[in-house]
């Protein structure tokens, strides 16, 4: 483990250094984040477990944008993963003023099928590590009267379904924590954005053994859309971002139809994507 040395290139503006930490930076959301950021010249410190592949990316970053890209090889479903990026979030001579809390993973299974392991990964992923994260972040960020975070949710968070349980239950989680906390720190200068999207093309869905070939291509998502949505959300100073027109009234219905109706909603959603019940 340990900080990459970064390449010594010329940032073409001379506006002062800003650092972003994005989780899961390197494949899908988290990977069209660090292109996104290191194009508008923030230095970037990424994490994700696969050390290799983490290498590869920073490297690209570093010779695309030229800017500095640090890794931090972390496993942040562990204590000791999540600890380690706490520890440089809380680093008060190389501030974040962007975290990027986009970890996450589904299940595709049901409840009674699953393992007690597997459901408690999830939750230390999905929910506990961006909790920690964003408080580890918070008391620089609000000190300092700038900074913000973006915990990416889902909008499936709005929601129930069957199977993936656990993942609406942690999306539902990130969504009002990101709410929350936005409010308390936004009179101190700093912004809480929770990113809603609907289905993305990443690696995702095959990570969590979720069939997708029967799906409609209308579901899908860009990934650069959705950041582009996102960090535009999140400088109008909106508290939620859901991306595309689809989809907002998609979180619409789910937020105000009555609860039956949503639960049917979800399944034919389940159906579209080729899942069963179970
Ligand atoms: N794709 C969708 O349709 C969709 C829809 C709504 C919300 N989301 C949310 O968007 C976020 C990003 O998902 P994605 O679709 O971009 O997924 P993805 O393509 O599978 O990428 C996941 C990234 O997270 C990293 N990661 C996975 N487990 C990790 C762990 N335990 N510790 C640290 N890093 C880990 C992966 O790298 P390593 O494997 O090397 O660790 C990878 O960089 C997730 O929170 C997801 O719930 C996705």
């Amino acid at each position: 483990m340990g900080a990459a040395t970064p390449v010594e290139v010329t940032v073409p503006d001379q506006a002062p250094r800003r650092t972003a930490l994005i989780t899961g930076a390197t494949a899908g959301l988290g990977a069209a984040f660090a292109r996104r950021l290191a194009a508008e010249g923030w230095d970037l410190v990424v994490v994700a477990r696969d050390a290799e592949r983490l290498a590869t990316s920073a490297e690209e970053l570093r010779a695309r944008h030229g800017v500095a890209v640090s890794v931090i090889p972390a496993d942040l479903a562990t204590e000791s993963g999540v600890g380690t990026v706490e520890e440089r979030l809380r680093n008060a001579s190389a501030p974040v003023e962007l975290l990027v809390n986009n970890a996450g993973i589904g299940l595709n299974k049901g409840f009674l099928r699953s393992t007690l392991d597997d459901e408690l990964r999830i939750l230390r992923l999905n929910v506990e590590a961006v909790m920690r994260l964003t408080f580890a972040v918070l008391p620089q960020m609000t000190e300092r009267r700038s900074g913000d975070v973006i915990n990416v949710s889902s909008v499936s968070g709005y929601g129930v379904t069957a199977p993936g349980s656990t993942y609406t239950a942690t999306k539902a989680y990130v969504i009002n924590f990101s709410e929350s906390v936005g409010q308390s720190v936004r009179r101190h200068g700093v912004r809480v954005l929770a990113l809603c999207p609907g289905f993305v093309r990443t690696e995702f869905h095959q990570r969590a053994g979720i069939p997708t070939a029967g799906s409609p291509g209308w579901i899908w998502l860009d990934a650069d859309s959705v950041v582009d949505g996102a960090l535009s959300d999140l400088r109008k100073g909106r508290y939620v971002s859901v991306p595309s027109m689809r989809y907002k009234i998609a979180a619409t219905a789910l937020r105000h139809a009555p609860h039956a109706l949503v639960r049917r909603f979800s399944e034919a959603g389940n159906r579209a994507v080729g899942r069963g019940a179970r």
